[in-house]
């Protein structure tokens, strides 16, 4: 098995983008991803999007992003797993060169959300049709459901589920890349509109437009280049019963739980050798329970830790530098790519304003819809 890099990394703006197309999205953030890593070509590509049928009527899409890059002809491949979709996509770039299949891979997600689709219908399908969306659920239901759980069981309270929100709007300020850049306070999470009790708007990610895209190679073409690589340790993925009232336990998520029981044996690393942590935040509470499953944390006590200022960048464990989905935003094809550029910035030290320091072992985790599959990498810088 050859040993897997990342050597280029590249993303568009993320939000409301109203001028750019689903491909001119893909384009930008690929064109980018392969200047920053130098290549002057790749072998195939791997595109994730969870629906860009009902997002904006475009299926068949890997084919068109390779013909749009002005590649028609090579492999191409489409990866859905809904909100988990980039994460994936870029696990199946790293199986196709660590085989020896290929030398250089383009892994990419993309989603356009703002185009005038019915986005919440679209979302939902992602949740189980028979039991769930058909009486009406959507995802901000499901994780109300997952928060209340949560408060029942462990006491979490309101103002910590609303600290989740602040710390990653205040990461979010120093990333240009971040549709919401703006501060807020804990009682402008509580009071703002309700959007499925306790969550409010601000509890929840948003509707976005972007795409993120990196190049894989083997460590030894990374070297050779000269440039600054991150090498992949871990990849890891699971699913779980996808609706929610199958599930033993509703504060949990056993996906992830299995997907970093996998990576962190593959890494050979324990949860206190990371310096710096992406997680899917779609929700607040979906950061408090992921950083309990990742065992960042003991089962119970994230909500206390986010309040004690131990996951923001200064803290002990700095967890969604990027502003994470609730500020950066959510293209839902693209997070889990731009989750994995985050920690790429942060081990090569071009984090910028966010940088921290020191940063050499990074892990990146993604979901789809409450939980039913997880994808997490674990990187260390060279
Ligand atoms: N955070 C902060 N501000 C937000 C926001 C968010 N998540 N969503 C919207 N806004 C802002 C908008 O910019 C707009 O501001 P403006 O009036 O100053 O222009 C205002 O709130 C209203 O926006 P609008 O687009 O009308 O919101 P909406 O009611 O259509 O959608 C949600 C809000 C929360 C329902 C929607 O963002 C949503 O469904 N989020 C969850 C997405 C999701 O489920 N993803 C998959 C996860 S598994």
């Amino acid at each position: 098995m050859q040993e897997v890099a990342v050597l280029g990394v590249g993303m568009t703006q993320f939000g409301e983008l109203w001028d750019k197309s689903l491909r001119q999205l893909f384009t930008d953030a690929a064109l980018a991803a392969i200047a920053d890593a130098g290549v002057d070509h790749i072998d195939s590509m791997y595109v994730g999007a969870m629906s860009p049928g009902l997002f904006v009527g475009q299926e068949h899409i890997a084919a068109l992003m390779a013909d749009y890059l002005g590649m028609p002809g090579i492999s191409a491949t489409h990866v859905e797993s809904a909100c988990a979709s980039g994460g994936i996509a870029v696990r199946q770039g790293i199986f196709e060169i660590a085989s020896g299949a290929s030398e250089i891979v383009l892994a990419s997600g993309v989603e356009k959300m703002n185009d005038g689709a019915d986005a919440t219908y679209a979302l939902a399908t992602a949740a189980d049709q028979e039991y769930e969306a058909f009486h009406g659920v959507t995802f901000p239901g499901l994780y109300a459901m997952i928060a209340r759980a949560h408060m029942h069981q462990y006491k979490t309270t309101r103002e910590q589920l609303a600290e989740v929100a602040v710390k990653n709007h205040e990461h979010g300020l120093k990333n240009p890349n971040a549709q919401f850049r703006m501060k807020i306070n804990r009682d402008t999470v509580i009071n703002a509109t309700k959007v499925a009790e306790p969550l409010t708007l601000l509890d929840c990610s948003p509707l976005t437009d972007g795409a993120a895209a990196v190049i894989l190679t083997t460590v030894d073409r990374a070297k050779k280049s000269g440039k600054p690589y991150a090498v992949i340790r871990a990849s890891a993925q699971a699913t779980d019963y996808m609706a929610l009232h199958n599930r033993k336990n509703l504060a949990s998520i056993p996906s992830v739980t299995k997907a970093a029981q996998a990576a962190y044996k593959q890494a050979g690393i324990a949860p206190d050798k990371l310096d710096v942590v992406e997680v899917h935040d779609c929700f607040t509470i979906a950061e408090l329970v992921v950083t309990e499953e990742l065992n960042l944390f003991e089962r119970g006590k994230s909500g206390a830790a986010v309040l004690d200022g131990l996951t923001r960048y200064d803290g002990r464990i700095p967890v969604n530098t990027s502003g994470g989905l609730k500020s950066k935003g959510h293209p839902v094809g693209a997070t889990g790519v731009a989750q994995i550029i985050e920690i790429v910035e942060q081990l090569r030290g071009s984090a910028g304003e966010r940088q921290i320091k020191g940063a050499h072992i990074g892990l990146a985790q993604n979901m789809g819809g409450s939980g039913g599959s997880s994808v997490i990498h674990i990187l260390k810088g060279e």
